[in-house]
């Protein structure tokens, strides 16, 4: 059995089409499923629907042999003992700072308050700029914490910049441009080489397409 391990919400949107493209699609409508694991039209390759966090967990310790997850969190995880396979293209977005609105390019006067979910980079991020920053976890939301006063910025993804806007904030400083990667398990690599090999470069020839 090949288990592949796709990242929920936006990603798996265009995730489909690109399996889809690789000869596999699972068997019912995922979006309208409270299931986590499908079966597919290959009796061989089932698909587990999780969080991007988790879903490098179970590759890396070889509950999935590959998956889909965002650039933005093989940055914050590290990425050890995982195979970057190929940049897929989609989902594409920008890791941003972000402050209230007209307060973008005001000097740092002092140590900054940083709300974010991705803790390891805005601490690489900030040390890199040469400025102290306290970085407060979140879990979602992060928009909201510069206008109640938690943080004076945040760390997060941007797309159309919409939430942003809806919130007060705008963008300040660029981190990374951000797209979905395929990525495999170590190990799944050596074991199932063949089978895992064909599914990779049918998903990279669709990307190409
Ligand atoms: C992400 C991100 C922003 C939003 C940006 O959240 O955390 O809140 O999308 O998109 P925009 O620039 O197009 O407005 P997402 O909707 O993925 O939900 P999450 O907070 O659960 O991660």
């Amino acid at each position: 059995m090949i288990t592949i391990a796709l990242t929920k919400g936006r990603i798996l949107k265009d995730t489909l089409p690109l399996l889809s493209a690789a000869g596999i699609v699972p068997e019912e409508d995922i979006s309208k499923s409270r299931k986590l694991v499908f079966a597919t039209n290959r009796s061989d390759v089932q698909l587990l629907v999780l969080r991007g966090a988790d879903v490098l967990t179970y590759i890396r310790y070889g509950a999935a042999d590959m998956g889909v997850v965002g650039k933005d969190m093989l940055m914050e995880d590290g990425g050890a003992q995982l195979y970057e396979l190929h940049d897929l293209g989609i989902a594409r977005c920008r890791l941003m700072t972000a402050t209230k609105k007209d307060q973008a390019g005001i000097a740092y006067q002092s140590r900054i308050k940083v709300a974010t979910k991705y803790v390891n980079i805005a601490q690489r991020y900030y040390a890199e700029q040469g400025v102290q920053a306290d970085i407060i976890k979140l879990y979602g939301g992060m928009e909201l914490a510069p206008i109640m006063g938690l943080a004076d910025e945040i760390v997060d993804i941007v797309d159309t910049g919409k939430t942003l806007v809806a919130n007060g904030l705008e963008e300040a400083n660029f981190i990374a441009d951000i797209s979905s990667r395929l990525v495999a398990n170590k190990a799944s690599m050596k074991v199932k080489h063949a089978e895992l090999k064909v599914i990779s470069d049918a998903i990279a020839a669709a990307v190409s397409e």
